[in-house]
């Protein structure tokens, strides 16, 4: 649920700061996949389910090692999320089993090829997963190749509960609209992943870190936003089309961010950033324009040493719940989608030979 008047965000009647607290992102998942919190018994099934699968086939990773290591990793990560459906062919999207099977390996298996590009486009090569270490922490292992400080691990598994599930964004009306057409839940990923990597989606997280750096100090800030201003200029990290007050998960990865420099340090861009939303405030509150979720998520993840094109693939990870959630939610009263469209263009005209074109 999405209140955006009032700045409120909620999952399955949940609120987002209850689950970003009290949550974990597997616990999370399940409560947007099959609707209700798991039990213990139950989230603990779930979470062994998922670790079994992290795993990738070799040949997905052999895969990988003749994609170009200039390429972008939101790439790498569609046609890798394309890929699982080589090796998972069986369709039964009228199973539940089917249905748990396949959430089950997106959810485990889109974490490892994220982490398995980044290295391999380093030249090392991918590490396997760890099962003693939690979802979160395990994919920062992958990524960095060593173990996560719990503090570390606790705040990227806030982040990905924060990411999981926005109701019809862009990347999840693609999602639905390819599950429409029936099609196997690797391709409906896929789809969604390719729709999130657009700047005006997910992939303002990026750009925001630029512009700040473009700004470079507060004396800055000021003559940027009248640039951006006149120029008709979207200041990235800002607006959104429902959210017409301040993106509720905004506030809460600020707070995020300030338990991460506390404990490792400060980060002179987020005193900036505070200074661009203080600003952008004055210029652009009155009609509705404020940080989203993608102004404060990159100075988390910098602080957690993730490079900054991977900003998007973890948004990917998380929004993957909420992809799966909507996925299993179209299957169960299905019809295609089919737009109509209001026809402004030519009305019949006879042919026109080629000669006696102008
Ligand atoms: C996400 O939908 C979701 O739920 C998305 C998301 C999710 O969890 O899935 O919340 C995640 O995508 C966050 C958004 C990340 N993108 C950015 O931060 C890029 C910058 N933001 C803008 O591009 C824009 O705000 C959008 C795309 C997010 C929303 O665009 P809308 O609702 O279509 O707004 P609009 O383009 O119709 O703009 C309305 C007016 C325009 O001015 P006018 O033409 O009416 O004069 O507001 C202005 C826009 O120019 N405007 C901005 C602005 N965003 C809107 N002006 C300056 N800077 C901005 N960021």
């Amino acid at each position: 649920m999405v209140e955006g008047t009032l700045g409120q965000l909620a999952y399955r009647g949940y609120s987002i700061e209850d689950l970003a607290i009290r949550s974990s992102f597997l616990e999370t998942a399940y409560l947007l996949i099959w609707g209700d919190l798991p039990n213990a018994e139950a989230l603990g099934t779930f979470s062994e389910e998922v670790k079994s699968h992290r795993r990738i086939k070799f040949r997905i990773r052999d895969m990988m090692k003749c994609f170009p290591e200039s390429g972008h990793p939101m790439d790498a990560l569609q046609a890798s999320a394309a890929a699982l459906g080589l090796f998972y062919s069986r369709r039964a999207l009228d199973d539940p089993t089917y249905i748990r099977a396949a959430a089950i390996r997106l959810l485990a298996k889109i974490p490892t090829m994220v982490a398995a590009f980044q290295l391999i486009r380093k030249g090392h090569d991918p590490i396997q997963p760890r099962d003693d270490l939690s979802y979160a922490a395990n994919f920062l292992y992958m990524l960095t190749e060593q173990e996560p400080d719990p503090l570390a691990a606790r705040i990227f598994d806030a982040c990905l509960i924060l990411h999981a599930e926005h109701s019809l964004n862009a990347s999840t009306f693609s999602a639905l609209v390819t599950a429409s057409t029936l099609t196997d839940p690797y391709a409906v990923v896929a789809s969604a992943v390719g729709t999130l990597a657009g700047p005006l989606h997910g992939g303002a997280n990026e750009d925001v870190l630029d512009m700040l750096d473009t700004i470079g100090s507060v004396e800055n800030v000021g003559p940027y936003l009248d640039r951006c201003m006149a120029e008709k200029k979207r200041i990235m990290g800002f607006g959104h089309r429902v959210y017409k007050v301040k993106d509720p998960r905004a506030a809460i990865l600020q707070s995020l961010a300030e338990q991460l420099f506390d404990r490792f340090g400060s980060d002179a861009s987020y005193d900036l950033a505070r200074v661009v939303e203080e600003q952008a405030a004055d210029r652009f509150g009155a009609r509705g324009i404020y940080p989203n979720v993608d102004f404060y998520s990159g100075l988390v993840y910098r602080k957690l040493g993730i490079p900054q094109d991977l900003f998007t693939p973890i948004f990917a990870i998380a929004r993957v719940a909420g992809w799966l959630a909507h996925w299993k939610e179209q299957l169960g009263a299905n019809r295609i989608f089919r737009p109509s469209q209001v026809y402004v263009g030519h009305r019949l005209r006879p042919w026109q030979p080629i000669e006696a074109r102008p």
